[in-house]
């Protein structure tokens, strides 16, 4: 799985290429890998009212649904201009949980070879919508 998991990664490191981030310089790629096998990545698009900047990993969930694909089994956050492993924000793990069951895991770098793998569970405990159905 870790093979694949970076794979997933290297997916992400491209998708990052693609950043619009005049205002932070820092670039950040997501690769998501469908529940049908698919990959859709994202990249952080900001703004210059920058409270309107996108991150990656919810630009990639954005094209996902907006390609039929609503469950994932794995993220990948790439951040090219980190020495340190960036994990997804607050408000995209709120995002990522809505698609991703509690297990899904979550692996992200930055520019060194160091990696974190994780689970949406372990980043967003207990979500209205796994943890509080009845
Ligand atoms: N950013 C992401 O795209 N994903 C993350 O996980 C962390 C932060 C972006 C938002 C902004 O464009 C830049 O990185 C600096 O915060």
């Amino acid at each position: 799985m870790s093979f694949a998991l970076e794979e997933l990664f290297v997916e992400a490191q491209k998708a990052a290429l693609s950043a619009y981030a005049p205002y932070s310089r820092f670039r950040v790629g997501a690769a998501l890998i469908g529940a049908d096998g698919r990959i859709f990545t994202g990249c952080n698009v900001e703004n210059r009212s920058f409270g309107l900047t996108i991150c990656a990993e919810r630009g990639a969930v954005m094209y996902a649904v907006s390609q039929g694909c609503r469950s994932f089994t794995a993220l990948a956050v790439a951040a090219l201009d980190s020495l340190v492993p960036i994990p997804p924000c607050g408000a995209c793990r709120q995002v990522l949980s809505e698609f991703m069951p509690p297990d899904a895991r979550v692996y992200f770098g930055g520019s060194s070879s160091k990696r974190v793998d994780t689970t949406i569970g372990v980043l967003y405990p207990f979500d209205s919508l796994h943890d509080l159905a009845l």
